[in-house]
């Protein structure tokens, strides 16, 4: 057993080092909307003449594919590209792993398009080393319209009191209100759109951007896990370690009304062949309509050893920032381009107005990042705090005491 796997791990050396110039793409894009975002990524390269090296690890939100980043590189033997985003950008240019892609961005003019908080993000010490591909809308809820009609609710809620109104006719016709997965980061999701529905955006940069602690332990707070304490009684007692994209179809098949989940949900409707406004609804969170928290997938590029493997990671990132990658990619993922020249033409009604309320929110200082997918603070702090989330989520945890759990996370480093 012992030996297979030497030999297996040494087979996998060697077929590395015998196509050098393969891109090596870490990411974990694998459910059926995502896999087949993905699938357009290594077409262009293919047909650029690259091999595609996949290094897919399941998990929603990266937890494993993160831990699985850290190993490789920590081995020296770096994938091309992992999917790695927001704040993280800089720690790992921090450990001086990340590679320098200045040419390509060059080349491609991304300080001219792309909007500065986003190339920001992309640099490191002022150069770019890595690749954007799109902006996911977080705080969202996706409904059946169907289930609804049925149990008499009209159109999808827009503050959380008439959401528990509905929640309450839904589960009377004996449809499961809230599809969930018990997982960290899907509560840490719900959480965020709570915090930006109860709170406001004011409230929540200050909570869970700036990490205030007078925000952190206020009455508001209290009310925010009082109102997750209420969302819990809508889930059904089957969504422990479930799979987002097992509750989004329960969502599409009808056994659901409602689901608190970023845009890449709407890949998997799509993926069903569903229809918006007709198969099933977007709509802001309950409060949240007039912000926007965002989530922008990237992908950081690796230095590496092979001399001519920087060839196909300047591919790599040419062709993740060009036009017509942006275009269909973003139409399979559920989430739009990161590029304002993208026509919008072939995007859907949540598409356009997820363009429309980002620039919208953005005027009106209402554009947050995404605290639970990795946009806001650093790695440390955010898996703190998504701990008591979790925690709160999965006992009889008081808000009181959540609320004091939560400020002593936040000063996590
Ligand atoms: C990523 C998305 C991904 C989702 C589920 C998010 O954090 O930004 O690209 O589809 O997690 O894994």
């Amino acid at each position: 057993m012992k030996l297979k796997s030497i030999v297996l791990a040494t087979s996998v050396v060697l077929a590395s080092n015998a196509f050098a110039a393969d891109v090596e793409v870490l990411h974990y894009w694998t459910s059926g909307g995502e896999a087949k975002s993905v699938a357009e990524l290594k077409k262009i390269m293919q047909a650029k003449g690259f091999g595609w090296k996949d290094f897919a690890v399941a998990g929603g939100a990266g937890e494993n594919a993160m831990t699985a980043v850290k190993a490789r590189v920590m081995s020296g033997n770096a994938p091309t590209a992992a999917q790695i985003k927001g704040p993280s950008i800089q720690e790992w240019g921090a450990e001086g792993t990340l590679a320098n892609i200045d040419e390509a961005a060059k080349d491609g003019k991304w300080d001219a398009i792309l909007p500065k908080v986003v190339s920001d993000v992309m640099k490191y010490k002022g150069h770019y080393v890595a690749a954007p591909v799109n902006v996911h809308r977080v705080n969202w809820v996706w409904a059946n319209p169907e289930v609804l009609k049925k149990a008499g609710v009209d159109g999808v809620p827009t503050t959380w009191d008439a959401f528990f109104v509905a929640a309450d006719k839904i589960q009377k016709s004996g449809a499961i209100a809230i599809a969930h997965g018990g997982q960290p980061w899907q509560d840490a999701t719900i959480f965020e759109s709570v915090v930006l529905g109860v709170g406001g955006a004011q409230f929540y940069d200050k909570s869970l951007v700036k990490l205030d602690q007078a925000s952190l332990t206020s009455p508001t707070m209290v009310k925010v896990f009082d109102t997750m304490a209420k969302i819990k009684t809508y889930i059904d007692k089957d969504a422990a370690g479930r799979e987002w994209n097992l509750a989004t179809a329960m969502v599409i098949n009808g056994k659901a009304g409602f689901q608190f989940m970023g845009d890449w949900a709407k890949g998997e409707f799509t993926a069903a062949g569903k229809v918006p406004g007709k198969d099933f609804l977007c709509a802001a969170a309950p409060g949240t309509e007039k912000s926007y928290t965002f989530n922008i997938d990237s992908f950081a590029m690796f230095n590496q050893k092979a001399a001519d493997a920087k060839k196909g990671q300047l591919a790599l990132a040419t062709s993740i920032m060009s036009p017509e990658f942006q275009e269909v990619f973003n139409l399979n993922k559920g989430s739009i381009p990161v590029r304002p020249d993208v026509p919008r033409g072939k995007f859907d009604a949540c598409a356009t107005k997820s363009m429309d309320d980002m620039a919208a929110s953005s005027k009106a200082g209402s554009l947050e990042p995404s605290f639970a997918h990795g946009m806001a603070v650093h790695s440390a702090t955010q898996g703190a705090i998504t701990d008591v989330i979790a925690k709160f989520m999965n006992s009889n945890m008081s808000s009181k005491d959540a609320v004091a759990a939560l400020a002593k996370a936040a000063k996590t480093k």
